[in-house]
């Protein structure tokens, strides 16, 4: 039977945390064995906001080793570095004639992100979700799998879709979201109310992938946790509560499994215990993340092909849109 076509991108901005690996690179993972998936580092999509520019080519190396560190086969996913297709900047350009300036100046994200970088609104910020729209579609995916914060993307992604079939005939699949079954929220150390976020300002709130285990075990100790002393999930203990998510994504266990093995432990105790089970499990990915940013030669290897079956992929859609459109192709 023939696989359902899957994409997903992630930004090679900021720090990842152990928020994203539960709730985003795991599934990447388990994904690839159900999906032919298609995998990108959204560099394009980075630049939107200024970035340094070794910084930059230095996290883009390092999430694409992360991601295989953690379990993605490049025999089993397409794995690639956005820029390395031309084909999104083209497509791109292409939709932004039928994507309107008003729906994108209502989009959330770009609201905050103006927000927040008031000096530097520029046109790539507000086309954020065109590009993401020519990602997708490039692929003629089925599904994108994205937390709540990315699903109104999808959303306008559909809507370009569909305004381009019905104008043009159909060149592109309209994708759905894929709403994972994720495991609990994971939620800042600092302020358990609030997401655990990788541009947190305070660093004690957000435990990072590449934290070393003192550091993890030190962030575990100064956790914020609730009043009473006794482990166990509660709505009044929000502190505690999400210690226990940790632990049991972690461990692979359930709630209900975590609080029972920690009954009658105290705090300082349970804290210590979800910080060694944190950096115990982060160790060997830490490792082989190591290990393969040492050989930068099988890297650019894997990029680079990842980058060619994309391009194969992305050509046949941009092509068929080429035509549609009237661009001159020769007869
Ligand atoms: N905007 C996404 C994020 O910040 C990253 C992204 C870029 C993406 N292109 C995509 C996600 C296409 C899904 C599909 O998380």
């Amino acid at each position: 039977m023939e696989r359902k076509i899957l994409y997903s991108a992630v930004q090679p901005s900021g720090n990842l945390t152990i928020g994203n690996y539960t709730g985003a690179i795991r599934n990447w993972v388990r994904m690839q064995n159900d999906f032919d998936c298609f995998y990108a580092v959204a560099d394009l999509h980075a630049i939107t906001v200024r970035q340094d520019p070794a910084t930059l080519r230095r996290r883009t190396l390092e999430i694409a080793a992360l991601y295989l560190a953690c379990g993605l086969d490049p025999e089993k996913c397409t794995l690639y570095v956005q820029s390395h297709v031309s084909a999104h900047a083209e497509l791109c350009w292409i939709l932004n004639t039928v994507a309107y300036v008003g729906e994108m100046e209502r989009m959330t994200q770009f609201k905050d992100k103006s927000q927040k970088h008031a000096d530097n609104i520029n046109m790539g910020l507000m086309d954020y979700p065109v590009l993401m729209a020519a990602d997708i579609l490039l692929y003629q995916a089925h599904y994108v799998p994205v937390g709540a914060d990315q699903k109104q993307h999808v959303e306008i992604t559909r809507d370009i879709a569909n305004r381009f079939n019905n104008r043009y005939g159909e060149a592109f699949r309209v994708p759905e979201p894929y709403i994972l079954k994720e495991g609990a929220k994971i939620m800042s150390l600092q302020d358990p109310s609030k997401k655990m976020s990788k541009s947190d300002e305070n660093l004690n709130a957000s435990v990072y992938l590449a934290d070393d285990r003192d550091t993890i075990i030190r962030k575990f100790k100064r956790a914020v946790t609730d009043s009473g002393n006794e482990v166990r999930a509660a709505a009044e203990k929000p502190g505690i509560t999400n210690l226990l998510n940790i632990y049991a994504a972690f461990r692979g266990c359930t709630l209900e499994e975590a609080e029972r093995e920690f009954q009658g432990t105290g705090y300082g105790d349970f804290k210590l215990a979800v910080g060694e089970t944190v950096a115990d499990a982060l160790a060997p990915v830490q490792e082989k993340q190591k290990q393969l940013l040492g050989d930068k030669e099988y890297l650019a290897g894997v990029l680079q092909s990842g980058a060619e079956n994309a391009f194969r992929a992305a050509r046949k859609t941009l092509s068929k849109v080429c035509r549609k459109i009237g661009l001159y192709r020769g007869e």
